[in-house]
Parts: structure tokens; sequence; C-alpha cells
């Protein structure tokens, strides 16, 4: 399927896990991309991954919790493409921490770069998207849809991803553009693999069993972000998709 011919797809968090698999989803169906990260190497490994697939491929050094960064980021983009189709809000950090035990600056650095670079990124994205009647696809969590023991910051930060997916969806549905949120579970990344959890966890709390047979690679999500994405998502606006292989069902 070549469902991006023709489309400028703009990725945050592309360095690995879910963003690498979301770019190179993408540009496998035709997406000229440009993707950011705050780690260089593997930023470079992605670009060259898409560039496989024929299509413009473009990276970019980008904290997305820097405003400045972003904009300019953004901008850079549509300067080099002449347009912006589809926002893909992908790059996040999780921290396990005893809630009584969260310093105040990390439950800040989480917002910061899970929902405020998320904020700044579709605001800086939204008049280029009622231009083409792009869309936004947010990467959220099953954190924001059940209590998550030891997440309160990245919970609460994941909440907020939710919150704005449904908010920019009433706001801009009217203009033709689209946000729409998936909530993840249980796909192997380094996020998802390496969740340190703190000393004294206790395990009774955290150990949900899912249904299926096994953790998946971020493929899984990547086809998920692709139809939400594409023409055939087009009469889904402020949804969230939970694909956790039903952990929380
Ligand atoms: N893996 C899971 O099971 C799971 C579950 C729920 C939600 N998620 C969400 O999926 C998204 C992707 O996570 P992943 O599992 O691929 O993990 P990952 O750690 O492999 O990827 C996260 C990427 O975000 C980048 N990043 C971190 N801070 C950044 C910043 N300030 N600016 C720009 N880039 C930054 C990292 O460098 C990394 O490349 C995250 O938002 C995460 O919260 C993952």
């Amino acid at each position: 399927m070549q469902r991006f011919e023709g489309k400028v797809a703009f990725i945050t968090g592309a360095s690995a896990g879910i963003g690498r698999a979301t770019a190179e989803r993408l540009a496998s169906e035709g997406a000229a991309i440009m993707i950011v990260d705050v780690a260089a190497e593997g930023l470079e490994e992605t670009a060259r991954l898409c560039a496989e697939h024929g299509h413009s491929v473009d990276h970019r050094i980008c904290d997305v919790s820097d405003e400045a960064q972003v904009r300019e980021a953004i901008e850079a983009c549509v300067v080099q493409h002449g347009r912006l189709d589809v926002l893909c809000n992908i790059a996040g950090i999780l921290v396990l921490e005893h809630f009584d035990k969260i310093p105040l600056d990390t439950f800040r650095k989480v917002l910061e770069v899970n929902l405020v670079g998320m904020f700044a990124l579709c605001q800086a994205a939204l008049p280029h998207l009622i231009e083409t009647k792009g869309n936004i696809v947010n990467i959220s969590s099953t954190s924001a849809l059940a209590g998550m023991p030891y997440g309160a910051a990245y919970g609460t930060s994941k909440g907020g991803v939710s919150a704005l997916t449904r908010t920019i969806a009433v706001e801009y549905g009217g203009r033709g553009v689209r946000c729409n949120a998936i909530c993840p579970g249980s796909i192997l990344t380094a996020m998802g693999s390496d969740g340190t959890l703190p000393e004294g966890a206790d395990m009774k709390l955290v150990s949900r069993a899912m249904p299926l047979d096994k953790p998946r690679p971020p493929a899984v999500i990547a086809n998920v972000v692709a139809l939400l994405a594409s023409r055939e998502g087009s009469h889904i606006n402020g949804e969230e998709i939970r694909v956790d292989g039903g952990t929380l069902s």
C-alpha cells in the first residue's frame, strides 16, 4: 500500500522503538518524512533505514521540551517539503518511583517532555495541518486509562495527552484536522522492557495478566498510527485506541 504518496509526516522520538517503527512504516508507504529526537546516533540509523524506501528523509536533533527547537523543526520541515500532512508525537520518557519519593523537578521534567512538548508541537503544526486537512497522532499510554503504580508523573502526563487529543479533535475537526491517540502497552522497546521498578515495589500491584500470548514489537503500534493517519482513518477523530494485548480488558 502507498497510502502516504505525496504526503509529508513529522515524527518525534524517532531514534528508537515506536518512533523508528512509525518512521519506517510511513516511509515505506510513500511519505516524505522529517524525523526528530535527542539521540543523534539512533536518529541517523532510522534515517538510513527510511531512505531505503526511496523517499525524502530529513533528520534533526530536537528536544521536544524546548519550544524554540520545536518551532524551528516544524518550520524547517515545511520549508523543505512545502507542506505538512501528519504529525506523530511519539517522544516520551518514563520514570517509575514511589509517589512520595518523586522530586517535584522530576515530575515537572516528565510533564515537560511528554505533555508540554506535545502541546508545543501541536500548536506549531496546526496552521500547516489546517492547510492540508492533515492530522495528528499522539502516543498516550494505558497509564492514561487506569492507575499505574509508581507512575504518578508518567500517568499524569499521559492523562494530559488524552485530554489534549480530544480538545484538538473538537476544536479543529470543523477545519478538517483530525487528532487521535494510541494507548500502547507491553511493547518491546527500551522503555517497554526496561521499566525499572523502584526498590520495595509491590509486585502484586504491578503484575497484570496479558490475555495474548506475548508482548509485541513496536511495528504493531506503527500499524495503528498508519491507519489513523491515512485516508482509511478519515472518520476517526478524538479517539483513543488501546493496543495492549487486552491487558486492560
Ligand atoms: N513501550 C511501551 O510498552 C509503551 C507503552 C505505553 C506508551 N509508550 C509510549 O510510546 C512512546 C515511544 O516509546 P518507546 O516505547 O518507543 O520507547 P523508547 O525509549 O524506545 O523511545 C522513546 C524515544 O523518545 C526520545 N526522547 C526522549 N526524550 C526526548 C526529548 N526530550 N525530545 C525528543 N526525543 C526524546 C528518546 O530518545 C527515544 O528515542 C512514548 O511516548 C511512550 O511513553 C510506550
